[in-house]
Parts: structure tokens; sequence; C-alpha cells
């Protein structure tokens, strides 16, 4: 049996992970950080209790700001596959929070590099790039188009990139960075614009909201579906050579566009309800990220198959099916002790 390290379990990319590598038999251990709050809403479904013979998926304490845990980790799990999806993924709050943002997405990168080295435990290892890292560079990106972040959390994501790298070539590590274009989901943070949008949209039809207030509507981005770039994370790993790639749909959409497809979905005119909110403009903003994944089709034979018009309607109807029976929704499956 196959055993997997992923580190951000508890987000919506880790989530969706465990369960694909739960599914192809793996033994999965998931990192979470410590908070007195209850953050394991998203693999609630998952958790089972660790004393039980059958279980696979496990629970371990701990965050990227500790090598000399992450090291210990290594030694007892001894995985074969590591995948760092661990970071403060909001772009906006890296302006407000520089450097937490350098530490989750850059440094702890290094730490968890480090610890994989130092474990000699001989793993694959996966890190969770970003297409921020092109920043102000023009679309289509790919693997060839040079980073140019415009973002704290981009800069950082690019620090990572590079040491990703340096460990590849330096020590011979099977380590790979994916280059991931935006991917959404029903379970995507409630601060990204995508699921801000299809919450919004569900509010203002159940009437519990009028509006939802947003900022640059210009902005392109390339939008797939987040169960499918999982799966290309997993298919990097097991490739014979490690090879860094994009994962994107090619498909480009300005948040204008998906405002008004949300909203449409619905039944509702988006431009009775959206306000303006200069809080949510960022000091630098990326204009236009759409990325060319031919490498990964060629390479992985990856194709996503959801494109914007899928993605909009799975959204839309998760949230309003969501409010519809509060209660029932996965985020709110019992709380089951899944700690190891
Ligand atoms: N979040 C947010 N909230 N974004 C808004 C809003 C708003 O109210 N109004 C306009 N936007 C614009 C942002 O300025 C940005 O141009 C675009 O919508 C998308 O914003 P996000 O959904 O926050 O995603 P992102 O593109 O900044 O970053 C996401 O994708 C990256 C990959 O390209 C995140 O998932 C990153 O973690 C990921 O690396």
């Amino acid at each position: 049996m196959k055993r997997a390290l992923i580190t951000g379990v508890t987000g919506q990319d880790g989530s969706y992970l465990a369960e694909l590598l739960l599914a192809k038999g793996y033994e999965v251990h998931g990192l979470a950080r410590r908070t007195s709050t209850v953050n394991t809403a998203r693999i609630a479904h998952l958790l089972a209790d660790p004393h039980e013979p059958t279980t696979r998926f496990f629970l371990h304490r701990g965050d990227l700001s500790d090598g000399g845990r992450l090291l210990a980790l290594l030694h007892e799990i001894r995985p074969d596959e590591v995948y760092n999806l661990a970071a403060e993924s909001y772009v906006g709050a890296s302006f407000e929070e520089p450097e937490h943002a350098g530490e989750a997405a850059g440094i702890g990168a290094v730490r968890l590099l480090e610890a994989v080295r130092r474990s000699g435990a001989g793993c694959r290892y996966y890190q969770a790039g970003s297409s921020e890292m092109y920043g102000a560079e023009p679309p289509p990106q790919s693997e060839c188009t040079p980073l140019r972040p415009r973002s704290p959390y981009g800069a950082a994501k690019a620090y990572a990139h590079w040491l990703t790298t340096t460990y590849r070539e330096s020590y011979g590590l099977h380590a790979v960075n994916g280059i991931l274009f935006n991917h959404e989901s029903p379970r995507r943070g409630e601060v990204f614009v995508t699921r801000k949008v299809t919450r919004a949209v569900a509010r203002i039809q159940a009437g519990l909201d009028d509006f939802v207030y947003l900022g640059n509507l210009d902005a392109v981005r390339d939008w797939g579906y987040a169960p499918e770039y999982v799966e290309g994370m997993w298919r990097m790993l097991q490739a014979d050579e490690p090879e860094d790639l994009v994962l994107a749909t090619g498909e480009s959409a300005t948040v204008r566009e998906f405002v008004a497809a949300a909203f449409d979905h619905a039944g509702l005119d988006w431009e009775k309800h959206v306000r303006f909110d200069q809080r949510y403009v960022r000091p630098a903003e990326v204009e236009s990220l759409v990325g060319d994944a031919s490498r990964a089709e060629e390479r992985l034979g990856w194709k996503p198959r959801v494109r914007f018009a899928e993605l909009v309607r799975i959204m839309v109807e998760a949230d309003i099916r969501a409010l519809r029976h509060e209660g029932r929704h996965w985020i709110d499956h019992p709380e089951v002790d899944g700690w190891g």
C-alpha cells in the first residue's frame, strides 16, 4: 500500500486529493494546523477512528513553521509521496500580511524540502505552484513563460518554485512543481471571487441579501474544476521523470463574465445586485492569466473536461442546495475525532 503525506489537507485541494488517493488505495496522512475552532469541515466525511485496523486516513497536528516536527513526521510516516499544498492561498491577504505569506508559502516549502532530504525517505515531492507567479507576463502562459510575480503571495510561491527546482537539481530529489491556474469547486473558500459570487447568488435569490461587494471586474482568469486538478497533481508524481507542468483549461473569462453567468443561472440580473468596493482592489493586480496546458496533455494525458459554463452551474447549484438544506451541506458533516 502506498503512503502519502498531504500538507494543507483541510483546504479545497487537500480534501479532494485525500479522497482521490484513498480511492486509489493509498494510506493518506494529512497535516493540519492546531486551531481552537474546528477547521476539518472539508474532510469530516473522511475522518475515522485511528484505532480501527481498516482506517487509512490519519490527521497529524502541525504546520510548516516547525522543521523538526516535519522531519519527525517523515521518519514516522515514511511516505512514498509528499504533496505540499499548505499556504495562505488568498492573494489579497498577502498584501496585508506579507511576512506571513512568505513564511507559509516560501520558507515553509523549504522546511519541508529540507525535511524530505534529511529524512532520506526517498519520497517523491509535489510543490503546489501557482499561475499567480506569472504575474505581469501576458497570456497565454506556459512552462516557458518567465515568472514575474506581482503579489507577496506570488513572490513567495516563486521562491518555493525555484527551491524545489534547486533541490531536484542539487540532491536528485524526485520533486516537481505543478503550476496550476485557478481551480474552483463548491468547496472553494468563501473569500475567493467565484465562491463569493455563487454564495451571494444563492443568498440573494433566497431573499437573505440584496447586494454583493466586489473589486476589479475586468481581471481575466482561467477557471477550472478542482477535482480534475488534483488528478493532475497525482499524475505528475507518477511520471518516470520529474517535470514541472502547467494545468489550465486555456479558456478565459473576466470576473464580470463569471458574475453575469452566475446570476443569470439563478434568473437574476447581476447589475442590480453587484456593487463596487475599493477594499477588494489589490495594490497591484494580475490582469490576465490564461494557461497553455498542452505539455501536461502530451506527457500525462491530462485534459480538463469541466469548462466555464459547467463550472458556474456546478457552483451556483451547490450553493443554492446548501442554503435550502442547511445542516446537510458538506461543511456540516458531524465531527469525528480522526486525529492520529
Ligand atoms: N477574492 C476576490 N474578492 N477577488 C476579487 C473580488 C473580490 O471581491 N473582486 C474582484 N476580484 C478579482 C481579483 O482582484 C482577481 O483579479 C480575481 O478576482 C480572482 O481573485 P481570487 O478569486 O481571489 O483568485 P486569485 O486569482 O487572486 O488567486 C487564486 O488563484 C491562484 C492561481 O492563479 C488563488 O486560488 C491562489 O491561491 C492561486 O494560487
